[in-house]
C-alpha cells in the first residue's frame, strides 16, 4: 500500500481528470460507492473459486458479526447499488466509478495491496456496439494521453451453455494428461478448469498451447457477437488481436472479454481489462440485464504514462508574499486574500514565519512561484508593493496597490473574477 506524494498527485490528477472527461464524453455518470460490503457479494459475484476470493481478500467480522470485505474491485459493488437503489428498473446505465481497491496479493511493481481502478460499466446493453464504444472509448485515452506500447486482446467466452460444452471438452483434455499438472490445477481440475488456461506455471505452458480452445466450440449467437464486435473495431480503425486463452481472474464473465496489455512494465501488464457480465444482475437479484464494464489501473496507467514520456502541467504556487518589518504581516494577509478573490485560479502562498529577506526569498524559489511580492516598510508606507519576477531575467519593479490585480491578471494569465468572458 503506498503513500501517494504531492508530487505524484499533480500527475494522478491530471491522468483522472483525463479519463474522467472522456468517459463523461461518452455519456457515462459517476456513482460513488462504499469501499466495504459484505463478503458475500464478493464470493458470489467474482467466484469461489478464483484467486481474489480464494486467496486475497481482506475479510474481517465486524462488531455484529458480519462478514464485510474491503472491496477487492468494484463491479459487484455497481451491480448490488443498481439493484438495491432501483437504477436498473426498466432504464439502462452508462456510469463511472474509481477509487482504492484492495487485494493481498503478492506485492511487486504494478502490483499492490492497495491500489486504485477506474471503472466504466454500461448496465442494459445487449452489444456488441456498446462493447465496440467501451474499447473505442479505452483507445481515445491512450490517444488524449499519448501513451503508445499497448495492444488489445479480445476473445469471446461464449453463452453458459456453449460454455459449459466447452468446459467438458477442456476437462476431458486436462485429464488426459492429469499426471504432468501442477497442483493448483489439479484442485482447479473439477471445480474451474478454465482458470488453468491462465497459468503462468511455465512448466504448464505445453499443456495449454495443445488444450481446445473456446472459439472452436462457441454457439452461432455468441460467434455472431464477436465477429459484429471485430467489425465494428475494424471500422474504427482499432487494432485488435484475438488471444483464445484470455479467460480472465473473475467468473461472472461471458462473451466478449479482453485485456490492454504492455510490455512496458515488466510482468504485470494489464492495464485496462474488462469484459461482459450479463447474468450478474439476475445472480445478485435483480432483473435480467445485460452489461459490460471495463477498469483500468491507475498505478499502472500513471506508469506506463511516464515511460512513454507524458508531462503533467505545472500547477505550482503563482505568487509568494514575503512581508518584511512591521505592520506588513497584515498587508500581506490582506492582500493575498484581495488575489484570491479577485483572480480564478491563483496560487498564492504568504511567507509564515517571518524571516530575512534572503530566507524569504529562498522559501519563494523553493515554492516553485513565478512572482514573488514584497513588501516593506516603504512600499506600505507608498501604498505599491514589490514585483519580482523569480523564473526569468527580468529585473524587480514597483506596482501600486490598485493596479495589482490587473497586472498579476495580465502575468499569470489567469482570468480576473467575474470579468466577461470568463469561464471556469
Ligand atoms: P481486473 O482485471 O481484476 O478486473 O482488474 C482491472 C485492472 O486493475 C487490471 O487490468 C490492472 O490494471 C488493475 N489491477 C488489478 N490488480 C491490481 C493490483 N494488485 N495492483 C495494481 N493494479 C491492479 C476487474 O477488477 C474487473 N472488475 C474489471 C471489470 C469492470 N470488468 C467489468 N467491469
Amino acid at each position: 500500500m503506498n503513500d501517494i506524494l504531492p508530487e505524484a498527485c499533480a500527475t494522478w490528477r491530471h491522468l483522472e481528470s483525463a479519463v474522467r472527461e472522456i468517459a463523461e464524453s461518452y455519456g457515462y455518470r459517476e456513482l460513488r460507492l462504499p469501499i466495504l460490503e459484505h463478503t458475500e457479494l464478493f464470493r458470489r459475484s467474482i467466484g469461489e473459486v478464483t484467486d481474489i476470493v480464494e486467496k486475497e481478500m481482506y475479510s474481517f467480522e465486524d462488531r455484529n458479526g458480519e462478514s464485510l470485505t474491503l472491496r477487492p474491485e468494484a463491479t459487484a459493488g455497481v451491480v448490488r447499488a443498481g439493484i438495491t437503489n432501483g437504477l436498473l428498473h426498466n432504464q439502462r446505465q452508462k456510469l463511472w466509478t474509481r477509487g482504492p481497491m484492495f487485494r493481498h496479493e503478492k506485492p511487486q511493481k504494478g502490483r499492490y495491496r492497495q491500489f486504485h481502478q477506474f471503472n466504466v460499466e454500461a448496465l442494459g446493453y445487449e452489444g456488441p456496439d456498446v462493447d465496440a464504444e467501451l474499447i473505442v472509448m479505452s483507445a481515445r485515452i491512450w490517444r488524449r494521453l499519448g501513451i503508445s506500447r499497448l495492444t488489445l486482446e479480445i476473445n469471446t467466452l461464449g453463452m453458459p451453455v456453449s460454455r459449459k460444452r466447452y468446459r467438458d471438452r477442456l476437462v476431458d483434455y486436462l485429464s488426459g494428461v492429469k499426471s504432468r499438472l501442477d497442483q493448483d490445477s489439479i484442485r482447479r481440475l473439477e471445480q474451474n478448469p478454465l482458470r488453468i488456461l491462465d497459468s503462468k506455471n511455465p512448466d504448464m505452458q505445453g499443456i495449454i498451447e495443445a488444450a481446445p480452445v473456446m472459439l472452436d466450440h462457441l454457439d452461432t449467437e455468441s460467434a455472431g457477437h464477436f465477429d459484429e464486435l471485430k467489425a465494428l473495431l475494424d471500422a474504427a480503425g482499432v487494432a485488435y488481436r484475438v488471444n483464445p486463452r484470455l479467460v480472465r481472474g473473475l467468473d461472472y464473465y461471458n462473451r466478449t472479454v479482453f485485456e490492454w496489455v504492455t510490455d512496458a512494465l515488466g510482468s504485470q501488464g494489464a492495464v485496462c481489462s474488462g469484459g461482459r457480465y450479463d447474468g450478474l444482475v439476475e445472480k445478485l437479484g435483480g432483473r435480467p440485464t445485460p452489461a459490460i464494464g471495463w477498469a483500468m489501473g491507475m498505478e499502472r496507467l500513471v506508469a506506463l504514462f511516464e515511460v512513454c514520456g507524458g508531462r503533467t502541467p505545472a500547477a505550482g504556487t503563482d505568487v509568494y508574499v514575503a512581508a518584511l518589518g512591521e505592520g506588513t504581516l497584515e498587508r500581506a494577509f490582506a492582500l493575498a486574500e484581495t488575489l484570491r478573490d479577485a483572480i480564478d485560479g491563483i496560487r498564492v502562498e504568504v511567507n509564515l514565519g517571518g524571516g530575512s529577506f534572503k530566507s524569504q526569498m529562498k522559501r519563494a524559489d523553493r515554492s516553485g512561484a513565478a512572482f514573488a511580492l514584497v513588501i516593506g516598510e516603504s512600499e506600505l508606507a507608498g501604498n505599491r508593493v514589490g514585483l519580482k519576477p523569480l523564473r526569468s531575467a527580468e529585473e524587480q519593479s514597483d506596482v501600486a496597490v490598485d493596479d495589482l490585480v490587473r497586472v498579476l491578471a495580465e502575468k499569470t494569465m489567469k482570468p480576473a473574477a467575474g470579468a466577461a468572458g470568463s469561464s471556469k
